[in-house]
């Protein structure tokens, strides 16, 4: 089995940049691909600032800084994904958004053994799989935000993914730094499934007036440890991505637990998506 050297990520939002950023770190050579050429240059200003924190934080040197990112390459052209071994998509958590993507790269990689990864929250690994001329090479790689970070991947085959895949997927995840765990491929995989409603509760206590958004997460925050509350924790993984996966959640479960409140779906009408837009249950610095 070649460890993988050539790895492609498609989006450089929060996790894309978070993704190819990770990989470049650990000496893998990472193509990102956006829809346009203004995107990927945010992508890459938003890498670059991430890298340029670690340096001032001393968690990288500014000569490791200047190899990672000489191993970064952007491009707006998913045909530039045909000489990678491995691609992770990223892109907005949207059922017709991910399938395109991945029925592109399909077409787009060369290796007919090459895998692609969906880092995909909520939506069921397969249903993007079979989309696919190899489903066999099509695999979940969740990861977690911010993902320098988190150590965690949920590592999610489908019915149809080989032992193969699964093995490389294995090893790049261990490769990145990460330690992964194998999550059963049905909407939420094994965290969103726990987390998403606490975090949904969290909501309707303060849609009802029952508790003020700092209340609740000082309580989580000062009452479990927690490292930031659930309104906070909405707040850093945005509002729009939570509740897309609160709607996976439900339509897979039927379960009330799992419906986005209204207050929710009202916030992101609004665009208050959190960090990402400034203003989510806090307000944010530009
Ligand atoms: N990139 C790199 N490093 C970062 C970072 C980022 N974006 N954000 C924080 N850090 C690092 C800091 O450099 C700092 O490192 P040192 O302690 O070594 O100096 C460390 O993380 C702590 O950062 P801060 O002191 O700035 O802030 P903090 O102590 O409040 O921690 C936090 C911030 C890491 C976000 C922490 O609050 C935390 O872990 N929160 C929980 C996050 C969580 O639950 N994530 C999972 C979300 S669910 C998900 O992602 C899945 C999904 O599908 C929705």
């Amino acid at each position: 089995m070649d460890p993988v050297t050539r790895l492609g990520v498609v989006g450089c939002g929060l996790m894309g940049s978070g993704i190819a950023e990770v990989a470049a770190r650990n000496g893998i050579d990472v193509r990102v691909a956006e829809a346009t050429h203004h995107a990927a240059e945010a992508g890459r200003r938003r890498i670059t600032a991430s890298m340029d924190r670690g340096v001032q934080r001393g968690k990288l040197s500014q000569e490791q800084r200047d190899q990672a990112l000489a191993r970064l390459s952007f491009t707006h052209d998913l045909g530039d994904m045909a000489d990678r071994q491995f691609v992770i998509e990223a892109v907005a958590e949207n059922r017709d958004i991910k399938a395109d993507v991945i029925r592109a790269l399909d077409k787009a990689v060369e290796d007919p053994a090459a895998i692609l990864a969906t880092n995909t929250s909520s939506i069921p690994i397969v249903d993007l799989a079979v989309v696919t001329e190899r489903p066999a090479q099509v695999v979940g790689m969740h990861f977690f935000n911010p993902v320098p970070v988190q150590q965690l991947v949920e590592l999610i085959p489908a019915l149809t993914t080989s032992e193969e895949t699964v093995r490389r997927t294995h090893d790049l995840a261990g490769r990145l730094g990460k330690q992964a765990i194998k999550a059963p491929d049905r909407s939420g995989f094994v965290v969103n499934a726990l987390l998403v409603p606490y975090l949904l509760s969290a909501v309707r206590m303060v849609e009802s007036g029952a508790a003020r958004p700092d209340d609740i997460d000082r309580g989580m925050e000062l009452g479990c440890a927690h490292p930031m509350g659930p309104l906070r924790l909405l707040d850093l993984i945005g509002l729009d991505t939570a509740s897309a996966v609160a709607e996976s959640l439900y339509e897979e479960f039927k379960e009330p637990l799992y419906a986005p409140p209204a207050l929710l779906r009202r916030m992101v009408a609004a665009g208050h998506l959190g960090r990402k837009s400034g203003r989510g249950f806090y307000t944010y610095d530009a």
